[in-house]
């Protein structure tokens, strides 16, 4: 997590990260049921997921369900989970093809069982994907992950960042490789991370949509990837155009 690293990683594929917000007034504005702008915001990931490879994205981490949304109606809740297992479902095909591998991370252990027999069958079959690794993030919370992954510290040696990261995704389910994103983008007007990848995202640019998820579109993203290239990533330097010369070859102040 040392600037160079994260240098190294902008480099080459990206990792971009969305918060996928507005599904439930994107319905309410067609004068539909929440659940129908679920629907909806599900086709909206496969034409991201199409794009993002020719985009430079490597790695796509979406935000589907957080630890919070469990307070939703339990009608909501109990659509959202059968919504899901229908999309790893049907989904994983079309990710075979595409050369998509797929990981849910967050917590496992309060998923229905069918869902998470769907999580593991897509996760087995998909893993052999190599264009871009396509992360879920399923009863997600950042603050929890922290927590869990600052218990798991070794109270006998140093807590660096690395080991920290890896931690953080080994409490996830996710690779150690995958942490650090170069981009955030949320959808849907809100501009907040609400608990999502609190950590991965310390020198993330941000990016904030108005459109509701089920209207975001390929050109979209297109045009914030190309709105990200125009931005200078400085991780706490200066920019190149600043830069001093060494001080030996500086010119002696003039002493008065
Ligand atoms: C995001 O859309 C999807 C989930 C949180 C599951 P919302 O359901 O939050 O949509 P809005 O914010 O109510 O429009
Ligand atoms: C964040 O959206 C979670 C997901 C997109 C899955 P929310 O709609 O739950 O966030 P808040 O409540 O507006 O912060
Ligand atoms: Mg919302």
């Amino acid at each position: 997590m040392n600037p160079d690293s994260q240098l190294k990683q902008s480099s080459s594929r990206l990792h971009a990260a969305i918060i996928m917000d507005g599904n439930g007034r994107w319905a309410a504005s067609h004068g539909l049921p929440r659940l129908a702008g679920h629907f909806a915001g599900a086709k909206t990931i496969r034409r991201i997921v199409a794009a993002a490879p020719a985009l430079g994205i490597g790695t796509l981490t979406l935000y589907a369900f957080s630890k919070n949304n469990w307070e939703r109606p339990a009608e909501e809740v109990g659509g959202l989970m059968r919504l899901f297992e229908d999309f790893f479902r049907t989904e994983r095909e079309w990710w075979i093809e595409q050369g998509v591998r797929l990981s849910v991370i967050g917590r496992r252990n309060r998923l229905p069982s069918p869902l998470l027999m769907e999580i593991e069958n897509s996760q087995y079959l998909t893993r052999g994907g190599e264009r871009l690794h396509l992360r879920l993030a399923v009863d997600y919370s950042g603050q929890d992950a922290i927590l869990d992954a600052a218990q798991r510290l070794d109270s006998g040696s140093p807590a660096t960042r690395e080991r920290f990261s890896s931690l953080l995704a080994q409490v996830v389910h996710a690779a150690a490789e995958d942490q650090n994103v170069d981009l955030l983008i949320r959808t849907g007007r809100e501009q907040r991370l609400s608990d999502f990848l609190l950590w991965e995202i310390a020198y993330a640019e941000l990016f904030f949509s108005p459109r509701y998820w089920p209207d975001f579109t390929p050109e979209d993203f297109k045009g914030i990837m190309e709105e990200f290239w125009r931005r200078e990533r400085r991780f706490g330097r200066l920019s190149p155009a600043l830069e001093q010369p060494p001080l030996a070859e500086m010119p002696l102040p003039v002493s008065v």
